[in-house]
């Protein structure tokens, strides 16, 4: 009869120090025991964006507290975690080493095995961990700092079929919001102003749909939003009706392309005959209700099980590290304690590097 086996989990490649506690018991039901994530939005948000030094140095502050504060609301001792998975990459440099080194430091003093964790992998295997989706399965991995469709087939297995080769979904949606005065994240303030806008006043472009490929392009769409926005001021003020419609479009450019990149991938997986066809969405950008919809819709549309596991575990979190820490350590994955940080790791490595630099560096 299988055992149970309990993983302690850290993530720290962005702005969100996280740790986390994920058990499968003897009857393969798995629960997130504990889910500790503490952002730094205060930290950068004079700034514009995520500074890397500033992010590294709340990471290395923060993550041991996390650490003790998941441990203590899972109600484990560290002696009974089985492993300890950590994000190895990608991501910024400086937050992936504050992760590995406390994780490496743990491992050492317990004698736990340490499992290195891909931190794509840990979204794309979330709606495992969520609604027990079984392999191959295609996943639309949507954030500030990730665009890419994967068929995940192993947690250790993805086939990526396509994503941009420019900026991602979120930094558009936090760029747009810069320019016309919302706050940060940009995403949630865009999405509630398009909710009382006209979608259909500005024509905004809707890249690469020309092109048969599953890749995708932002970064025309900043630019175009930029265009339309001057022309809108006056003064350093726009009109609520005109920040409205503006977002509106804007959303709704990125909807489309979504969907209709979407459907082409479902073509692309469907080739594999899977036989409980699933597509997944995961990611920050996986929140707007928008997109939720039009692809919850095209699925539905071509026969496909659509899955969209709750926001908490799309966005950056440490239950998807111990989760694919768990899944890995099942399949005999062990690491030693020359496990380095690594800013850039594609999961599938056969693909051709994307390009573009995101939200957390190099892109994946
Ligand atoms: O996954 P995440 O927390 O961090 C990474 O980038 O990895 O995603 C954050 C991104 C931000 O760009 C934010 O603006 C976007 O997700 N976001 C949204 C919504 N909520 C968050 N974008 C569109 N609509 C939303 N409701
Ligand atoms: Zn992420």
């Amino acid at each position: 009869m299988p055992r149970q086996i309990t993983l302690l989990g850290l993530e720290s490649s962005c702005d969100d120090t996280a740790a986390a506690v994920v058990r499968r018991d003897e009857n393969g039901r798995v629960d997130v025991l504990s889910n500790i994530v503490v952002g730094q939005n205060d930290l950068h948000k004079a700034f514009g964006g995520v500074v890397p030094e500033i992010a590294a140095r709340a990471h290395a502050e923060k993550i041991d507290l996390c650490v003790e504060k998941a441990l203590t609301e899972a109600g484990v001792n560290l002696s009974e975690a089985d492993a300890i998975a950590v994000t190895a990459g990608p991501g910024l440099i400086g937050g992936v080493m504050s992760g590995v080194m406390c994780a490496k430091g743990l491992a050492a003093a317990t004698g736990k095995p340490l499992i290195g964790v891909n931190h794509l992998a840990g979204h794309a295997l979330t709606p495992r961990l969520t609604d027990g989706l079984s392999y191959p399965y295609l996943m639309l991995l949507v954030s500030g700092g990730h665009c890419q469709f994967l068929i995940a087939r192993s947690p250790s297995e993805f086939s990526r079929i396509g994503g941009t080769i420019d900026d991602a979904p979120g930094e558009a949606f936090d760029k747009t919001a810069r320019l016309i005065g919302l706050p940060q994240p940009g995403g949630p303030a865009v999405q509630t102003e398009a909710a009382f806008g006209d979608p259909k006043r500005f024509k905004f472009p809707r890249p690469m749909l020309d092109r048969a490929e599953c890749d995708m392009s932002f970064s025309g769409l900043k630019t175009a939003v930029l265009r339309t926005r001057n022309e809108l001021m006056t003064g350093n003020t726009m009109r609520q009706q005109d920040v409205r419609d503006l977002c509106a479009g804007f959303q709704a450019a990125i909807v489309d392309v979504l969907t209709e990149k979407t459907r082409r991938a479902i073509a692309v997986y469907m080739d594999e005959n899977p036989s409980e066809p699933s597509l997944a969405v995961a990611g920050g950008v996986a929140a707007n209700t928008a997109i939720r919809a039009a692809l919850e819709s095209v699925s539905a549309e071509l026969g496909v099980k659509f899955t969209a596991p709750p926001l908490a575990l799309c966005t950056d979190n440490a239950a998807m590290i111990a989760y694919a820490g768990l899944e890995l350590f099942e399949a005999g994955q062990r690491d030693g304690m020359d496990l380095t940080a690594r800013p850039r790791w594609p999961l599938d490595s056969a693909s051709a590097p994307m390009l573009g630099s995101g939200k957390k560096g190099a892109k994946a």
